[in-house]
């Protein structure tokens, strides 16, 4: 099926395996046209020719984002290509283990990956996307960003970062006519798992979302204007209630004196 109206290009990271792919073949339905961003050609070359049917232009962009002349490189790609429309920072990894026994230099690559890269590429998106008062980027975070319990710290601190990162943009470029969107996705059925060491099929079966259901949901969200997406959560008022508490925190957490507990002022 292929869409009738062109609404741009929009550039995925992390398009050759998992959810990327089915953004990539949500958003070309959409009637985008795409470009592929990942390390593995032969997959994003698949993913290219499995999406050749929506009729939509489709090009692959090899790239290693914890590299930064490639990352420098795709972000040229957004910054002159004013076909660009929307950019969906999705590629990411994890990390698992203990911090006793994990590698600096992976935890460091996965930090330049699920931050930097992230960071850099909306940068480079956003002065064009401003200057057309037109864009959309759409973050992927995780539902470990409000979990930190669940795991090192240093996957959650990453997309706590995107969480705060796009809630910040937002009210930065909203009135610009850019729309922003960081997704929290909980556990969703991707290859994602095996490479962060735990078997997806480990977890109970009712927890885990499929990648389509996971970004349909999410495109969905995005459609009624929602700033944060977290597809499983039930009742959008936890999630109201929730900023709620941590809005109401505001006022009190910068003052002159310390807190009386602390015994520091008469
Ligand atoms: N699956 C989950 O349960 C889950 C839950 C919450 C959030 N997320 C987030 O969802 C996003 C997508 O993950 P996924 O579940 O779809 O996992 P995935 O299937 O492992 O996909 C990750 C994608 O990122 C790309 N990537 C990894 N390292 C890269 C690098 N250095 N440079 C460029 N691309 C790189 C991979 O392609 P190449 O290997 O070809 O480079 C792949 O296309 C990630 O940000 C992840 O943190 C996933």
């Amino acid at each position: 099926m292929s869409a009738s109206s062109s609404k741009g290009t929009a550039l995925i990271t992390g398009a050759s395996t998992g959810i990327g792919v089915v953004y990539a073949d949500r958003l070309a339905r959409r009637g985008y046209d795409l470009v592929l961003v990942a390390r593995r050609q032969e997959k994003l070359a698949g993913v290219a020719a499995q999406l050749k049917e929506t009729g939509r232009k489709i090009e692959t962009l090899q790239a290693d984002l914890t590299v930064k002349e490639d990352v420098q490189r795709v972000a040229e790609r957004l910054s002159g290509d004013p076909a660009i429309t929307a950019l969906v920072n999705n590629a990411g990894v994890g990390s698992a283990g203990k911090l006793l026994d994990a590698k600096i230099d992976d935890l460091e690559a996965m930090i330049y990956l699920n931050v930097t890269a992230l960071t850099r590429l909306t940068l480079a998106a956003l002065p064009g996307f401003v200057a057309r008062k037109n864009g959309l980027i759409i973050n992927i975070a995780s539902i470990v960003a409000l979990a930190p319990e669940l795991l090192n710290g240093t996957y959650s601190g990453s997309k706590a970062y995107v969480v705060n990162f796009t809630q910040a943009l937002k009210n930065e470029v909203a009135a610009k006519g850019i729309t922003v969107q960081a997704v929290l996705p909980g556990a969703t059925a991707t290859p994602f798992w095996d490479k962060a060491g735990l078997p997806v099929e480990h977890l109970p079966s009712e927890m885990v979302m499929t990648a389509e259901d996971m970004v349909d949901a999410s495109l969905a969200g995005l459609d009624q204007g929602e700033l944060i997406t977290i597809p499983a959560l039930p009742e959008l008022a936890s999630w109201e209630r929730f900023e709620g508490a941590r809005k109401e925190l505001g006022p009190q957490l910068s003052l002159k004196v310390p807190a009386r507990r602390y015994g520091v002022t008469a």
